[in-house]
C-alpha cells in the first residue's frame, strides 16, 4: 500500500506520521516545493521508526511526481494555512491554483489513485479536484467531516465532564466556521442522548465552540491546527488501506442526495478499498435539513469564485 502526502507541512507531516504509527502502509512519500523540506520530514520521521516500532518505509522529494509513482491513495495539504481572523474561503485565490497542479501531477503518474483533499476551502478544493481530474467520484474525498467530529466529541465530553471515549457525535455540511452542522440531536454518551445529560443552551454552546474549533485554535497557535487534521485525514487513508468499510462524515459529490446536486459537501459516507461505497442519506429535521440548504449555498458560491 503506497500512500503519497502533498505538503510536508505540519498537517502533511503529522498525517504522515500517525500513518507510519499505525503501520498498515508498505510506503509513504511525502512531496513538497521546499527544496530539502519534505527529505528531511521524511529523515526525521524515519528515526523514531525504531522508537515507535514501525516498518512503513518513509520517504520525501523536493517536486519529482515520479517518486509518487503508482499511489494507491494520495492526500492533498499543499497550500496556504489561514491566520488568525480569516476565514477558510478566503485562501481560494492561492490554494485554488496549487491543487490544481497537484492534483493534476498526481494522476499523471498514479492513474488509479483516490484522492483524499484537505487543503482550504476544503469543500470547494475538492470540488476543484473532480473538476480538473474527472476521476470516478468515488475516488475523491474531502477530509472535514471527521475534524470537526472530533472536536465536537471534545466540545461535548467536556460539557458531559465524562471520557471521551463515552461521547459519540457527528458534524456534516460545509467545512466552514458557519456552514458546518453539529447533530445534537443525534449525539449520545453511551447511547444515551445527549439532551438527557445537557440543558438546550449548554448544547447550543457546544455547536457554536465546535463550528469555530479551527479558528479558536488558528488564534491560539497563529496559524491552522495540525494534530487534529493530521489524526483526523489518516483514519481516512486507515478506512481505505484496510478496507474497513467505516463510516465518517466526508465532503462527498452529491448528485441528487439530500435533495443536493454539482456539490461536494460534508455528509456521512461509507469508506473502504474503493473510496466512498456508499453516500448513506439519514433522517434530518426540518431545522437541520434547511441548515444544510443554507451551508450548501454557501459551498456554492466559493465554488462559483473557481475558474473551471
Ligand atoms: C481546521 O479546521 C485546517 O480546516 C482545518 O483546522
Amino acid at each position: 500500500m503506497k500512500v503519497t502526502v502533498v505538503g510536508a507541512g505540519a498537517v502533511g507531516a503529522s498525517c504522515a506520521e500517525y500513518i507510519a504509527i499505525k503501520d498498515f502502509a508498505s510506503e509513504v512519500v511525502l512531496l513538497d516545493i521546499k527544496e530539502g523540506y519534505a527529505e528531511g520530514k521524511a529523515m526525521d520521521l524515519m528515526q523514531t521508526a525504531s522508537l515507535n516500532a514501525f516498518d512503513t518505509k518513509i520517504t520525501g522529494t523536493t517536486g519529482d511526481y515520479s517518486k509518487t509513482a503508482g499511489s494507491d491513495i494520495a492526500v492533498i495539504t499543499s497550500g496556504i494555512p489561514r491566520k488568525p481572523g480569516m476565514t477558510r474561503e478566503e485562501l481560494i485565490g492561492i490554494n485554488a491554483g496549487i491543487v490544481k497542479d497537484v492534483s493534476s501531477n498526481l494522476i499523471k503518474h498514479s492513474p488509479d489513485v483516490i484522492i483524499i483533499v484537505v487543503s482550504n476551502p476544503m469543500d470547494t478544493m475538492t470540488y476543484l479536484v473532480h473538476k480538473t481530474t474527472g476521476l470516478p467520484k468515488n475516488r475523491i474525498i474531502g477530509m472535514g467531516g471527521a475534524l470537526d467530529s472530533a472536536r465536537f466529541k471534545y466540545r461535548l465530553a467536556e460539557a458531559l465532564e465524562c471520557p471521551i471515549s463515552d461521547v459519540d457525535g457527528m458534524v456534516i455540511g460545509g467545512h466552514s466556521d458557519t456552514g458546518m452542522i453539529p447533530l445534537t440531536s443525534l449525539a449520545t454518551r453511551n447511547s444515551v442522548p445527549v439532551s438527557r445529560f445537557i440543558a438546550e443552551e449548554r448544547l447550543d454552546q457546544v455547536m457554536e465552540d465546535t463550528k469555530v474549533g479551527g479558528a479558536t485554535l488558528t488564534k491560539l497557535l497563529g496559524t491552522s491546527a495540525w494534530y487534529a487534521p493530521g489524526a483526523a485525514v489518516s483514519g481516512l487513508v486507515q478506512a481505505i488501506a484496510c478496507d474497513q468499510k467505516k463510516m465518517f462524515p466526508c465532503s462527498a459529490l452529491l448528485e441528487g442526495e439530500y435533495g443536493l446536486d454539482d456539490i461536494s459537501i460534508g455528509v456521512p459516507v461509507i469508506l473502504g478499498r474503493d473510496g466512498i461505497e456508499k453516500i448513506v442519506e439519514i433522517d434530518l429535521s426540518d431545522a437541520e435539513k434547511s441548515k444544510l440548504e443554507e451551508s450548501a449555498a454557501a459551498v456554492k458560491k466559493t465554488n462559483g469564485l473557481l475558474e473551471l
